[in-house]
């Protein structure tokens, strides 16, 4: 996920000092009602409820049903508590249950039905979703040091993991890149580049690649079959002319030479990262590079942590590091990936030079590890 939130210390503009954090009572209560809400948006888009409000003209409880296929009462409900939860607006809440028209302002189309705008968020909620259906498993793991694989998190967590990230690589992923040295090296390079995409996932940055890169042959990879399933159906459908490939990282070895290897949100569910980083470096061509991005986190551990902090450490104990886990003989990195892990693994993998890049990029820290 790639929008840096706001942190939850509240100031006064007048005192620029923090002031002390509500009390821990609140804030659970706080987080429980975030919670529900959340839930309530993935249902909402798994019944392709959203869609329906954002028609012209908007729509009232027994219209959402018909066109849905959902019960009218439920749809009463959910839209009363979308309205609530001010994720719907509603043209006049004095109006009987019957007759109230419920409808998506910009903010909130943005939000729950356009894909590529940079601030629908909305994915994240199938994510969580996609956490939840597994709890049982979880604790399982925990108590026997086992691991829940990726793909038992199911079509939710990895839809919400697709859509989350897709607008910031449509909109930004060649930035990233032409700060890069490699990028600024392939951006006058025409036909003839060759770019791999490791743990590509649903595909989103493959296919921004492609758009970015024209002349470029862009291949993903992802050890998740089903990911690259509905990746190539992703492609497909915007018209896009790349490769997928169901393979583990370390597979890349056999399918160089690359000038650019990206490696999105990835480094740190890799199991094996070392090895996956050597295989990169053995498929990259002469004056190639490996591109990381992954989590813009703190440089060390410190209590308590601020919300992007708290964001990734709840992504790592619920998903991150039992899917790592999973995999016999992991190194277990978890989400909170601090750079100074990503400098280790680069130097482990025997690339000489491992150089964060300043360049804006959210969520996100960027970095460029070559030969
Ligand atoms: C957090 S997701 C990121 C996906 C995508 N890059 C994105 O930003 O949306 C991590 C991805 O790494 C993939 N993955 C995990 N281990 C892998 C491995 N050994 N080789 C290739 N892909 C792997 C998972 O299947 C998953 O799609």
């Amino acid at each position: 996920m790639t929008t840096n939130p706001s942190t939850t210390t509240v100031t006064d503009p007048a005192d620029p000092a923090p002031t002390a954090p509500a009390p821990l009572d609140t804030r659970i209560f706080e987080a429980a009602v975030a919670s529900l809400e959340v839930l309530s948006i993935h249902l909402g888009r798994r019944l392709g409820l959203y869609g329906h409000v954002a028609a012209p003209g908007g729509v009232t409880a027994d219209e959402l049903a018909t066109v849905a296929g959902i019960v009218p009462r439920y749809a009463v409900e959910w839209l009363e508590q979308q309205a609530v939860a001010g994720f719907v607006s509603v043209d006049d809440p004095e109006a009987a249950a019957s007759t109230r028209r419920f409808r998506l302002s910009d903010e909130q189309r943005a939000a729950f039905v356009e894909p590529d705008d940079p601030a629908h968020v909305a994915p994240v909620a199938d994510m969580v979703a996609g956490i939840g259906s597994v709890l049982d498993e979880l604790a399982e793991a925990y108590r026997r040091g086992t691991g829940v694989p990726y793909a038992r998190f199911g079509q939710h967590l990895r839809h919400g993991q697709g859509g989350i990230n897709r607008p910031t690589y449509r909109a930004s992923l060649r930035d990233w890149l032409d700060a890069t040295g490699v990028g600024k090296r392939i951006a006058t390079n025409g036909s003839g580049v060759r770019i791999a995409d490791v743990g590509c996932g649903q595909g989103w940055s493959t296919i921004a690649l492609a758009r970015a890169y024209p002349d470029a042959k862009v291949i993903g990879f992802d050890a998740d079959g089903a990911s690259i399933d509905e990746a190539r159906l992703h492609a497909a459908a915007a018209g896009v002319d790349v490769t997928f490939q169901a393979l583990p990282a370390a597979a890349i070895a056999e399918h160089g030479p690359f000038d650019v290897i990206v490696v999105l949100e990835t480094l740190h569910d890799l199991a094996h990262p070392i090895d996956a980083l050597v295989a990169c470096r053995s498929a990259l061509r002469r004056g190639g590079a490996v591109v990381i991005a992954d989590e813009m986190v703190a440089d060390h551990f410190t209590a308590p942590g601020d919300e992007t902090e708290r964001f990734m450490y709840g992504f790592s104990v619920l998903h991150c590091l039992p899917a790592s886990l999973a995999q016999e003989g992991s190194a277990a990195l978890g989400t909170v990936l601090r750079a100074s892990t990503v400098h280790r693994i680069a130097a482990a993998a025997s690339f000489n030079r491992c150089e964060q890049i300043d360049v804006p990029a959210g969520f996100f820290r960027i970095y460029e590890l070559t030969p």
